[in-house]
C-alpha cells in the first residue's frame, strides 16, 4: 500500500492545528515535517519546539526530514519531541553508520535522503540499515518546485537493490509529487508520496486523498 505524507511546509502556519487535524482527518498517512537550517538548504523553517507541539495535536506518525548540517547535534532533540522516522541526508552526515544506529536505538526509525545529483550508489552500504531512503525528486530548500524527472529512474535502480536484496527498506519520494506524476512515481518503486504544495493548496484535502489512494491503491 502506497502511503501519503503531506508536508507542513506548505499548510497555513496561522492555522497549524486546524490543519494537522484536517489533514489527519482526511486519511494521510503520516506527517512530513521539514527542518532547514539556512546552511545546509538556503532556507530556514523549524525547530524541536514546534515538532514537540506538533506531537501533542496529532496521532499521525511524525517523518521528520532534518535538512541540516551536523544532524548528529540535534537528533536526541528530534527524537524527545517526538519524531517517529527521523531522516538525515546523506551529503550531511560525516559518520552515517553510527548515525543511523544511533537514531534505531533511540527506538526510531531510521532514513537516509538523497539529494537530486547523489548517487544511490552512496547507500550501496548502509541501505540493509536503514528504513527508509528518501529520493529527493527536487534541490531540497523550498515547497512548490518542479519534479526533477531524472527522479523516476533513480527510483527504479534502487528498488531493484532493495529487491535483489530482499531488503525492507521503503523508498520515499520528496519534491514537486502532484495527483499528475502520483501513479509514474509509484509505479517506478515509491512507497511513500510526500506532498506539499499539491496537498495544502487543494481545496478539499480529503477528496484529494481519497482519489490519490483510489488511483495508487485501488
Ligand atoms: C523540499 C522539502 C519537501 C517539500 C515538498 O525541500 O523537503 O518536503 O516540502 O513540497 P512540494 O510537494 O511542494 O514539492
Ligand atoms: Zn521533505
Amino acid at each position: 500500500m502506497i502511503r501519503i505524507a503531506p508536508s507542513i511546509l506548505s499548510a497555513d502556519f496561522l492555522r497549524l492545528g486546524q490543519e494537522i487535524r484536517a489533514t489527519e482527518e482526511a486519511g494521510a498517512d503520516m506527517l512530513h515535517i521539514d527542518i532547514m537550517d539556512g546552511h545546509f538548504v538556503p532556507n530556514i523553517t523549524i525547530g524541536p519546539f514546534i515538532v514537540k507541539a506538533i506531537k501533542g495535536a496529532t496521532k499521525l506518525p511524525l517523518d521528520v526530514h532534518l535538512m541540516i548540517d551536523e544532524p548528529d547535534r540535534y537528533l536526541k532533540d528530534f527524537i524527545t519531541a517526538g519524531a517517529d522516522y527521523l531522516t538525515v541526508h546523506v551529503e550531511a552526515s560525516v559518520h552515517l553508520h553510527r548515525t543511523i544506529c544511533w537514531i534505531k536505538d533511540s527506538g526510531a526509525k531510521a532514513g537516509v535522503s538523497l539529494n537530486p545529483a547523489t548517487s544511490i550508489w552512496t547507500l550501496d552500504n548502509i541501505l540493509s540499515e536503514i528504513d527508509i531512503a528518501i529520493v529527493m525528486s527536487v534541490n531540497p530548500g523550498f515547497g512548490g518546485q518542479e519534479f526533477i524527472p531524472g527522479a523516476i529512474n533513480k527510483i527504479k535502480e534502487l528498488k531493484k537493490i532493495i529487491k535483489e536484496r530482499s531488503l525492507n527498506t521503503l523508498i520515499e519520494v520528496d519534491g514537486g509529487v502532484t495527483p499528475d506524476n502520483a501513479k509514474a512515481v509509484a509505479d517506478a518503486g515509491a512507497d511513500i508520496l510526500v506532498m506539499g504544495s499539491a496537498f495544502f493548496n487543494s481545496t478539499d484535502y480529503k477528496t484529494l486523498t481519497k482519489n490519490l489512494k483510489q488511483l495508487l491503491n485501488g
